[in-house]
């Protein structure tokens, strides 16, 4: 099943009251429970960004260097979409950044742990956070980090190879592109490296200029958005 903006009894009426409700949500997910990865995590590492933000981009789950700072792609993933970022134009502050597991998944090993995949039932667990947190923002537009964030939001079927950098409809957003994780890109031989590298950034740079036109037809419209 794929998440969805759940419906509002009572939709927001400004910016402050979702940024309230944003908050929230946080404070209750700090304390969860609903699957055993916080038992073995740091924190809970919600989503960080404006409440109205247009575009929210969803990754996996957190690494180490997330789960000591309890923020998303703060570590060396997130220094490389922090890159792409700056190359499609859009600015980080007015994106809204989450991710579709919100502890760590880890097993022992190194000096932090290794990082491995969420399971199944970790992702179905955390699920209720992701919905609330899109319930909220409402986004226009979302940028999907990797194959589980785009399973998540376009279904089971989706197939990250096939279908990375095409643009699709989805009860989440009106407006959803799916690209490669930037974790992913980072542990690629030099042989692909660069070619993964070159799709990233050139997935950002579609959702930057969807973006552009989105904000423009609202501009016209006079809807208010955060900008990035
Ligand atoms: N990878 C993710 O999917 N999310 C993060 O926050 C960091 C790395």
């Amino acid at each position: 099943m794929a998440v969805r903006q759940l419906p509002l009894e009572q939709p927001f009426k400004g910016a402050a009251e979702r940024e309230r409700a944003l908050e929230q949500v946080r404070r209750t997910a700090a304390r969860c429970r609903a699957c055993p990865l916080w038992e073995i995590g740091t924190q809970t590492v919600f989503g960080v960004g404006p409440a109205t933000a247009r575009l929210v981009l969803i990754g996996e789950a957190p690494g180490y260097q997330e789960d000591q700072q309890g923020m998303p792609f703060v570590g060396p993933a997130g220094k490389l979409l922090d890159e792409a970022l700056a190359e499609a134009g859009l600015s980080r502050p007015g994106v809204y950044i989450t991710n579709i597991v919100k502890h760590r998944p880890w097993v022992p090993g190194g000096a932090h742990g290794k990082n491995r995949p969420p399971r199944q039932s970790e992702i179905t667990a955390c699920r209720p956070w992701l919905a609330q947190e899109l319930a909220i923002v409402r986004p226009r537009i979302i940028g999907c980090l990797g194959a589980l964030a785009a399973r998540e939001i376009l279904g089971k079927g989706f197939r990250l190879t096939e279908q990375r950098g095409q643009w699709f409809e989805a009860e989440a957003a009106p407006h959803v592109l799916a690209t490669i994780h930037p974790s992913y890109v980072l542990i690629q031989p030099h042989e692909s490296h660069d070619r993964l590298r070159a799709h990233l950034f050139s997935d950002l740079r579609r959702i930057a200029e969807r973006y552009r036109q989105v904000a423009a037809e609202e501009a016209a419209s006079g809807v208010l958005s955060a900008e990035c």
